[in-house]
Protein backbone atom coordinates (compact mmCIF):
# COMPACT_ATOMS: atom_id res chain seq x y z
CA UNK A 1 0.00 0.00 0.00
CA UNK A 2 1.54 3.37 -1.30
CA UNK A 3 -1.09 5.75 -0.16
CA UNK A 4 -0.18 5.92 3.98
CA UNK A 5 -2.78 9.28 4.37
CA UNK A 6 -4.71 8.54 7.73
CA UNK A 7 -7.92 11.34 8.16
CA UNK A 8 -9.19 12.92 11.36
CA UNK A 9 -12.84 13.34 11.60
CA UNK A 10 -13.77 14.93 14.40
CA UNK A 11 -16.96 14.23 15.59
CA UNK A 12 -18.40 17.16 17.78
CA UNK A 13 -21.92 15.66 19.33
CA UNK A 14 -20.75 16.40 23.03
CA UNK A 15 -20.20 20.06 22.29
CA UNK A 16 -24.36 19.51 21.53
CA UNK A 17 -24.81 17.53 24.53
CA UNK A 18 -22.98 20.54 26.86
CA UNK A 19 -25.48 23.10 24.75
CA UNK A 20 -28.48 20.69 25.64
CA UNK A 21 -27.66 20.33 29.54
CA UNK A 22 -29.00 23.59 29.83
CA UNK A 23 -31.13 24.07 26.82
CA UNK A 24 -29.13 27.18 25.72
CA UNK A 25 -28.22 27.97 22.22
CA UNK A 26 -24.38 27.53 23.11
CA UNK A 27 -21.90 25.81 23.14
CA UNK A 28 -23.02 25.83 19.44
CA UNK A 29 -21.15 22.43 17.68
CA UNK A 30 -21.64 24.87 14.23
CA UNK A 31 -18.65 26.95 15.65
CA UNK A 32 -16.89 23.77 17.27
CA UNK A 33 -16.85 22.11 13.69
CA UNK A 34 -15.59 25.40 11.81
CA UNK A 35 -12.38 26.07 14.69
CA UNK A 36 -12.12 21.55 14.08
CA UNK A 37 -11.73 22.35 10.08
CA UNK A 38 -9.15 25.36 10.55
CA UNK A 39 -7.38 22.68 13.68
CA UNK A 40 -6.72 20.20 10.88
CA UNK A 41 -9.79 17.84 10.76
CA UNK A 42 -10.56 16.37 7.48
CA UNK A 43 -13.93 15.92 8.09
CA UNK A 44 -16.40 16.46 10.47
CA UNK A 45 -19.08 13.26 11.81
CA UNK A 46 -21.88 14.23 13.74
CA UNK A 47 -24.77 11.49 14.91
CA UNK A 48 -28.56 12.32 14.60
CA UNK A 49 -29.74 10.22 17.32
CA UNK A 50 -33.46 9.24 17.15
CA UNK A 51 -33.79 11.04 20.68
CA UNK A 52 -32.10 14.33 19.23
CA UNK A 53 -30.10 13.71 22.77
CA UNK A 54 -27.18 15.79 21.24
CA UNK A 55 -27.37 16.81 17.25
CA UNK A 56 -30.46 18.26 16.45
CA UNK A 57 -32.06 18.00 12.47
CA UNK A 58 -31.17 22.51 12.79
CA UNK A 59 -27.53 21.33 13.55
CA UNK A 60 -27.48 18.85 10.37
CA UNK A 61 -29.18 21.74 8.17
CA UNK A 62 -26.00 24.36 9.35
CA UNK A 63 -23.17 21.69 8.58
CA UNK A 64 -24.29 21.08 5.72
CA UNK A 65 -24.50 24.75 4.72
CA UNK A 66 -21.50 25.95 6.36
CA UNK A 67 -18.69 22.84 6.18
CA UNK A 68 -16.11 23.35 3.99
CA UNK A 69 -14.77 19.83 4.74
CA UNK A 70 -16.83 16.67 4.18
CA UNK A 71 -19.97 15.50 6.87
CA UNK A 72 -19.91 11.75 7.76
CA UNK A 73 -23.54 11.73 9.30
CA UNK A 74 -24.05 9.02 11.50
CA UNK A 75 -27.32 7.02 11.81
CA UNK A 76 -29.45 4.29 12.89
CA UNK A 77 -31.12 1.96 9.80
CA UNK A 78 -34.65 3.59 10.25
CA UNK A 79 -36.87 4.89 7.36
CA UNK A 80 -36.40 8.27 9.18
CA UNK A 81 -33.26 8.61 9.14
CA UNK A 82 -32.70 7.00 5.98
CA UNK A 83 -35.27 10.33 4.63
CA UNK A 84 -33.18 12.89 6.57
CA UNK A 85 -29.80 11.69 4.56
CA UNK A 86 -31.41 11.22 1.39
CA UNK A 87 -32.68 14.87 2.10
CA UNK A 88 -29.12 16.40 2.17
CA UNK A 89 -26.82 13.63 0.64
CA UNK A 90 -23.91 14.51 3.06
CA UNK A 91 -20.62 13.16 1.88
CA UNK A 92 -20.41 10.28 4.00
CA UNK A 93 -22.68 8.04 6.18
CA UNK A 94 -22.10 5.91 8.99
CA UNK A 95 -24.52 3.09 10.23
CA UNK A 96 -24.09 2.42 13.48
CA UNK A 97 -26.64 0.31 15.85
CA UNK A 98 -28.30 2.59 18.29
CA UNK A 99 -30.69 1.63 21.46
CA UNK A 100 -32.59 4.27 23.54
CA UNK A 101 -31.35 3.46 26.87
CA UNK A 102 -27.58 3.52 25.70
CA UNK A 103 -25.16 6.03 26.79
CA UNK A 104 -23.41 5.46 23.70
CA UNK A 105 -23.18 3.67 20.89
CA UNK A 106 -22.33 0.54 22.73
CA UNK A 107 -21.62 -2.23 20.06
CA UNK A 108 -21.31 -3.04 16.40
CA UNK A 109 -23.90 -3.15 13.74
CA UNK A 110 -25.15 -6.84 13.41
CA UNK A 111 -24.72 -6.95 9.63
CA UNK A 112 -24.43 -10.89 9.25
CA UNK A 113 -27.75 -11.47 10.62
CA UNK A 114 -29.43 -8.52 9.06
CA UNK A 115 -27.84 -8.45 5.69
CA UNK A 116 -31.14 -8.38 3.07
CA UNK A 117 -32.54 -5.49 5.17
CA UNK A 118 -29.10 -3.89 5.00
CA UNK A 119 -28.10 -4.25 1.86
CA UNK A 120 -31.93 -2.48 0.47
CA UNK A 121 -31.47 0.24 3.43
CA UNK A 122 -28.40 0.68 1.94
CA UNK A 123 -29.08 0.69 -2.02
CA UNK A 124 -30.99 4.42 -2.39
CA UNK A 125 -27.79 5.89 -0.24
CA UNK A 126 -25.23 4.77 -2.35
CA UNK A 127 -27.13 5.59 -5.62
CA UNK A 128 -27.26 9.05 -3.73
CA UNK A 129 -23.79 9.40 -4.32
CA UNK A 130 -22.97 9.02 -0.39
CA UNK A 131 -20.25 6.75 0.95
CA UNK A 132 -21.88 4.43 2.90
CA UNK A 133 -19.88 3.07 6.09
CA UNK A 134 -20.78 0.49 8.73
CA UNK A 135 -19.69 0.44 12.26
CA UNK A 136 -19.03 -3.63 13.02
CA UNK A 137 -16.64 -4.91 15.84
CA UNK A 138 -13.60 -6.66 14.83
CA UNK A 139 -15.33 -9.81 13.33
CA UNK A 140 -15.23 -11.52 10.20
CA UNK A 141 -18.62 -12.41 9.46
CA UNK A 142 -19.48 -8.97 9.59
CA UNK A 143 -17.09 -7.17 7.66
CA UNK A 144 -17.75 -10.10 4.82
CA UNK A 145 -21.40 -9.28 5.18
CA UNK A 146 -19.95 -5.56 4.80
CA UNK A 147 -18.54 -6.38 1.63
CA UNK A 148 -21.57 -8.64 0.63
CA UNK A 149 -23.94 -5.88 0.45
CA UNK A 150 -21.92 -3.44 -1.17
CA UNK A 151 -21.02 -0.75 1.85
CA UNK A 152 -17.89 1.23 0.43
CA UNK A 153 -16.13 1.38 4.18
CA UNK A 154 -16.23 -0.65 7.57
CA UNK A 155 -15.36 1.62 10.75
CA UNK A 156 -13.94 -0.50 13.37
CA UNK A 157 -15.32 -0.46 16.69
CA UNK A 158 -12.16 0.64 18.64
CA UNK A 159 -14.43 0.72 22.27
CA UNK A 160 -13.25 -2.69 23.51
CA UNK A 161 -9.98 -2.07 22.64
CA UNK A 162 -10.15 1.38 24.60
CA UNK A 163 -11.72 -0.30 27.86
CA UNK A 164 -9.45 -3.24 27.96
CA UNK A 165 -6.65 -0.14 28.17
CA UNK A 166 -8.56 2.00 30.25
CA UNK A 167 -9.42 -1.22 33.14
CA UNK A 168 -5.45 -2.01 32.92
CA UNK A 169 -6.36 -5.49 31.35
CA UNK A 170 -3.10 -5.42 29.01
CA UNK A 171 -2.81 -8.73 27.91
CA UNK A 172 -7.15 -8.65 26.33
CA UNK A 173 -6.43 -5.15 25.05
CA UNK A 174 -3.08 -6.27 22.78
CA UNK A 175 -5.45 -9.26 21.80
CA UNK A 176 -8.45 -6.73 20.70
CA UNK A 177 -5.47 -4.74 18.72
CA UNK A 178 -4.65 -8.14 17.11
CA UNK A 179 -7.92 -8.50 16.15
CA UNK A 180 -8.45 -5.08 15.29
CA UNK A 181 -5.18 -5.62 12.76
CA UNK A 182 -5.86 -8.70 11.21
CA UNK A 183 -9.65 -7.39 10.24
CA UNK A 184 -8.75 -4.11 8.65
CA UNK A 185 -6.09 -6.53 6.47
CA UNK A 186 -8.96 -8.70 5.30
CA UNK A 187 -11.57 -5.41 5.15
CA UNK A 188 -8.94 -3.83 2.94
CA UNK A 189 -8.83 -7.22 0.77
CA UNK A 190 -12.42 -7.26 0.35
CA UNK A 191 -12.14 -4.06 -1.24
CA UNK A 192 -13.34 -1.94 1.66
CA UNK A 193 -11.82 1.27 2.81
CA UNK A 194 -11.09 1.18 6.65
CA UNK A 195 -12.22 3.28 9.39
CA UNK A 196 -11.43 3.09 13.48
CA UNK A 197 -13.07 5.22 15.94
CA UNK A 198 -14.77 5.03 19.12
CA UNK A 199 -13.17 5.73 22.76
CA UNK A 200 -9.78 6.72 21.65
CA UNK A 201 -7.55 9.04 23.59
CA UNK A 202 -3.95 10.32 23.05
CA UNK A 203 -2.86 7.05 25.14
CA UNK A 204 -4.82 4.84 22.85
CA UNK A 205 -4.57 6.38 19.39
CA UNK A 206 -0.98 5.36 18.64
CA UNK A 207 -1.34 1.59 18.15
CA UNK A 208 -4.69 2.25 15.83
CA UNK A 209 -3.56 4.90 13.72
CA UNK A 210 -0.15 2.53 13.00
CA UNK A 211 -2.07 0.27 11.21
CA UNK A 212 -1.54 0.83 7.85
CA UNK A 213 -4.96 -0.08 6.07
CA UNK A 214 -6.65 2.13 8.26
CA UNK A 215 -7.53 5.69 6.37
CA UNK A 216 -9.49 7.43 8.28
CA UNK A 217 -10.12 7.99 12.44
CA UNK A 218 -13.39 9.52 13.96
CA UNK A 219 -12.96 10.81 17.30
CA UNK A 220 -14.90 12.72 19.43
CA UNK A 221 -15.95 12.72 23.03
CA UNK A 222 -11.90 12.57 24.60
CA UNK A 223 -11.19 15.73 22.23
CA UNK A 224 -14.63 17.75 23.31
CA UNK A 225 -13.47 16.86 27.15
CA UNK A 226 -9.94 17.73 26.17
CA UNK A 227 -10.70 20.80 24.87
CA UNK A 228 -11.76 22.16 28.57
CA UNK A 229 -8.47 22.26 29.38
CA UNK A 230 -6.35 23.46 26.35
CA UNK A 231 -9.17 24.28 23.97
CA UNK A 232 -10.44 22.50 21.11
CA UNK A 233 -7.85 23.62 18.15
CA UNK A 234 -5.13 22.50 20.51
CA UNK A 235 -6.64 19.28 21.14
CA UNK A 236 -7.29 18.42 17.79
CA UNK A 237 -3.42 19.75 16.68
CA UNK A 238 -2.25 17.64 19.38
CA UNK A 239 -4.30 14.09 18.66
CA UNK A 240 -2.82 15.02 14.47
CA UNK A 241 1.04 15.24 15.86
CA UNK A 242 0.55 11.67 17.63
CA UNK A 243 -1.96 10.32 14.45
CA UNK A 244 1.20 10.88 12.05
CA UNK A 245 3.84 10.60 14.43
CA UNK A 246 2.42 7.14 14.20
CA UNK A 247 1.84 7.14 10.40
CA UNK A 248 5.59 8.30 10.26
N1 LIG B 1 -17.32 6.34 15.33
C1 LIG B 1 -18.61 6.01 15.53
C2 LIG B 1 -19.31 5.19 14.51
C3 LIG B 1 -19.31 6.47 16.66
O1 LIG B 1 -20.60 6.12 16.86
C4 LIG B 1 -18.64 7.31 17.58
C5 LIG B 1 -19.37 7.84 18.76
O2 LIG B 1 -20.45 8.61 18.34
C6 LIG B 1 -17.30 7.63 17.32
C7 LIG B 1 -16.67 7.12 16.19
C8 LIG B 1 -16.53 8.54 18.21
O3 LIG B 1 -16.41 8.00 19.48
P1 LIG B 1 -15.86 8.88 20.66
O4 LIG B 1 -16.82 10.02 20.84
O5 LIG B 1 -15.82 7.96 21.81
O6 LIG B 1 -14.49 9.37 20.24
Amino acid sequence: MTDRTLRLGVNIDHVATVRNARGSTYPDPLRAAKLAEEAGADGITAHLREDRRHISDADIDGLMEVLTVPLNLEMAATAEMQAIALRHRPHAVCIVPEKREERTTEGGLEVAGDESRLADFIAPLREAGCRVSMFVAAERAQIEASARIGAAVVELHTGAYCDFHAEGRVAARDEELDRLREMAALAADLGLEVHAGHGLTYDTVQPVAAIPQIRELNIGHFLIGEAIFRGLKDAIAEMRRLMDEARG
